[in-house]
């Protein structure tokens, strides 16, 4: 079994409930204990419309709340495209929460073919986040969706 396969599986075990907020808590800690060299791991729900605030994380107090017009996150919230950042820097419209931030992974979270929010992962070290860190951290947000149930976004 691959590393993938066992963090999933892992996951799947920790998520012993629907709900959501209990799920992205543990969601959250598991990645951040897992995956070495992060600094910030958390989410930010859509809430209202076209605006992420910040959910359960791990890490430093941070921004928000987020405009989908702003930073790395509502690029990924507006594009529904996961956005790996080797060098947050080069980003202009970067979001600057922790200045030790380097390298910057976020991934939407689509739930029933909506936009519910994004998972957001910060490193200190430049490049941090390969192909491979992206797929996998890509599937175990589709574990902690399948494993959830969760509000409609109010508008
Ligand atoms: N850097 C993000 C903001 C969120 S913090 O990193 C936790 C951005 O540019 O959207």
């Amino acid at each position: 079994m691959n590393d993938v396969t066992l963090r999933e599986q892992q996951l799947v075990a920790l998520l012993d409930t629907r709900d959501w907020l209990t799920n992205a808590a543990q969601t959250c800690a598991f990645i951040a204990q897992q995956f070495d060299a992060l600094n910030w791991v958390g989410f930010y729900r859509q809430r209202p419309v076209n605006m992420l605030v910040l959910g359960p994380f791990q890490g430093l107090p941070a921004c928000n709340p987020i405009p989908f017009e702003q930073g790395v996150c509502g690029k990924a919230a507006r594009t529904r495209q996961t956005q790996r950042v080797d060098d947050v820097h080069a980003v202009p419209d970067h979001i600057v929460c922790d200045a030790a931030s380097r390298s910057e992974l976020v991934v939407p979270v689509i739930v029933d073919d909506a936009l519910w929010g994004v998972l957001d992962i910060d490193s200190p070290n430049p490049a941090r986040f390969s192909t491979d860190d992206q797929h996998a951290i890509e599937r175990l947000c589709r574990v902690f969706v399948e494993a959830s149930d969760f509000e409609a976004v109010a508008a």
